[in-house]
């Protein structure tokens, strides 16, 4: 049996201080745990450098902006602890998980004046999805539940409460043997995976959707720069479900799903090749701070 999350050994970084992991602790009365006002990060470190940490930091910053908080310690501040508590639970290759949310003070769907709490956990956790099936390409649903409408819900928040629909669309789908499902938005159009966004590849150049009611990811992000240093083009736009039919490759990306291949998306089944290949391996490389600066 694997150890229980909330029993692991180390520290946590808890509201400005190193505490022993099994003691950050939060009361049963917490504001972001009974009407999710809490937002967090999820970060990968590379042989002992967080990749794009900052812009991890500002996205939480500005996730909490979103949902009405201010986070009391700086970007500064907070890449600082982020590195220093790598550093202290003496790991190289590790997730990151920042989480801010308003506390115990007040309880009702008004906290104007609960307090704002930050804590960090940094743990090892190697591949997302298990790793054999990673390179065969996944599986997965398409989910039942849709992304929301950007005025039914703060979409571009890194906000927990928007993952309540993933965690069930995610379990729909591991009911039914996939690994995961592919969510399309309120207006029927595909959107993202439960924790990554989504690539897809036809007569060598690759097609994303376009952003407007989901997360833009940092990874998402990073793949369009190296995909255009190779001279692929890379064309955002609005993709209906019908169209999967005609793409040769698909893959996820995200912080924790890194380059994943897809090889079947319900109906639709996709062959991982060139184009997906390259990318993975160039995201492997720029994420490691010795390879990055090889490459460059
Ligand atoms: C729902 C969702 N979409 C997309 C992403 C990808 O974001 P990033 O590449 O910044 O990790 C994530 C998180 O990793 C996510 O949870």
């Amino acid at each position: 049996m694997a150890v229980s999350f909330d029993q692991q050994d180390g520290y946590i970084w808890f509201n400005g201080e190193f505490v022993q992991w099994a003691d950050a602790k939060v009361h049963v009365l917490t504001h972001g745990l009974h009407y999710a006002s809490a937002v967090f990060e999820g970060e990968r470190a590379y042989d002992g450098e967080i990749f794009k940490l900052t812009e991890h930091t500002e996205r939480l910053h500005e996730s909490a902006r979103i949902l009405g908080f201010k986070i009391p310690y700086s970007v500064e501040e907070i890449d600082e602890a982020c590195r220093q508590l790598l550093a202290k639970q003496g790991m190289k290759d590790a997730y990151v998980r920042p989480i801010a949310w308003r506390g115990s003070e007040s309880m009702g769907v008004s906290a104007q004046n609960n307090r704002i709490n930050l804590a960090i956990a940094i743990w090892e956790w190697p591949s997302y999805f298990d790793p054999e099936q990673k390179l065969k390409g996944i599986r997965l649903d398409i989910a039942e539940y849709r992304r929301p409408d950007p005025r039914t819900a703060p979409s571009k928040s890194k906000a927990a409460g928007l993952y309540m629909i993933c965690t069930l669309s995610k379990h729909a789908a591991e009911a039914k043997g996939y690994a995961d499902a592919m969510m399309l938005d309120w207006r029927g159009q595909v959107a993202e995976a439960t924790g990554a966004n989504i690539f897809f590849v036809k007569d060598g150049k690759l097609h994303t959707p376009t952003p407007d009611c989901f997360l833009n990811g940092i990874t998402r992000q990073t793949i369009i720069d190296l995909a255009k240093r190779r001279g692929i083009e890379v064309v955002e736009r609005v993709i209906m479900p019908e169209e999967l039919e005609g793409f040769e490759q698909c893959f996820i990306c995200g912080t924790a799903a890194e380059v994943t291949p897809v090889a079947e998306i319900g109906p639709y089944s996709f062959k991982p090749a060139e184009i997906t290949k390259v990318l993975m391996e160039d995201y492997s490389n720029e994420v490691r701070p010795g390879l990055r600066a090889a490459a460059e």
